[in-house]
């Protein structure tokens, strides 16, 4: 069953056929006969542990892994939101030579590479994603462009698989609303953090009435609970830093 439905895809900035996607998306969230209201998802906190509860994340996640190809153009496209941005993005991260850079989802390496020019030798880039095509694919271009100092890695969907205290900066771009179990992602970030670290989010403004349909059906929950969620674990917001107009790029250290 398929339906020429098209909108614009939030992650890449493209204007696709999403009617499989939403089709499978109605599928998932009907699961049980029970049809969830997205975005009405309570806090981590209220959440059992293990608890599944981004199925929408479940069927993009799976796109992912098969065909990266098809991503790695997306995510690297002018007409992406956090493409074209990205200059401004790294000016904002506080980049400095020797600092280690957690890049958890990183999809295709964009980030990943371009913070790694700016670390330098002396630092490394922990380019977790859990698409193991998008991991061979950072590792091949790191490789290709010289720049020893990224280590790609496959996640877990539980876990960014990284050691304990072993990162300055965790950035997470237009991935939070893709994990699966951000709860037990959250343990695992904050553990690996060092004390005086830092983490950038950013994500999609989800506003009921004013974000796209595509947006309201993709992004389980708006920014408020995201911040809850992360409260929750552990962290505390910093600032708000004023890049985006339609996604929101947050700062949280170690509460
Ligand atoms: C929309 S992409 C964003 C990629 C990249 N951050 C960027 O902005 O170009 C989301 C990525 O998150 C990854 N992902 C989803 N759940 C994950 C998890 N639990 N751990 C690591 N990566 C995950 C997906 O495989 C996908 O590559």
């Amino acid at each position: 069953m398929s339906a020429l439905i098209a909108a614009v895809e939030p992650d890449t900035g493209k204007v696709v056929n999403v009617g499989h996607l939403i089709l499978a998306t109605i599928g998932a969230l009907a699961v049980g006969g029970v049809l969830l209201v997205v975005g009405a998802v309570p806090t981590v906190a209220a959440q059992h542990q293990h608890e599944h509860i981004t199925p929408t994340a479940e069927k993009l996640n799976e796109s992912f892994g098969a065909d990266s190809a098809q991503w790695v153009t997306g995510f690297e496209s002018e007409g992406r939101t956090i493409f074209d941005k990205r200059f401004e993005v790294l000016d904002a991260l506080g980049l400095e030579p020797g600092m280690d850079v957690a890049d958890i989802g990183a999809g295709s390496g964009l980030y990943s590479r371009l913070i790694a020019e700016r670390v330098g030798p002396s630092g490394q880039v922990f380019a977790i994603d859990i698409a193991t095509n998008l991991v061979n694919h950072i590792t091949e271009t790191a490789n290709a462009m010289g720049l020893g100092n990224v280590r790609a890695i496959v996640g877990g969907d539980k876990s960014p698989r990284l050691l304990e205290q072993s990162v300055d900066l965790v950035f997470i771009a237009d991935s939070y609303h893709h994990f699966e179990y951000p709860g037990e992602m959250l343990q695992g970030i904050k553990k690996a953090l060092r004390p005086d670290g830092r983490l950038i989010l950013i994500d999609w403004e989800r506003i009921e009435g004013v974000s796209h349909p595509f947006i309201l059906a993709m992004v389980r929950a708006g920014k408020a609970i995201f911040i809850n969620e992360f409260s929750a674990a552990g962290f505390e917001l910093v600032e708000e830093i004023p890049i985006f107009t339609e996604e929101y790029m947050l700062e949280f250290r170690h509460r």
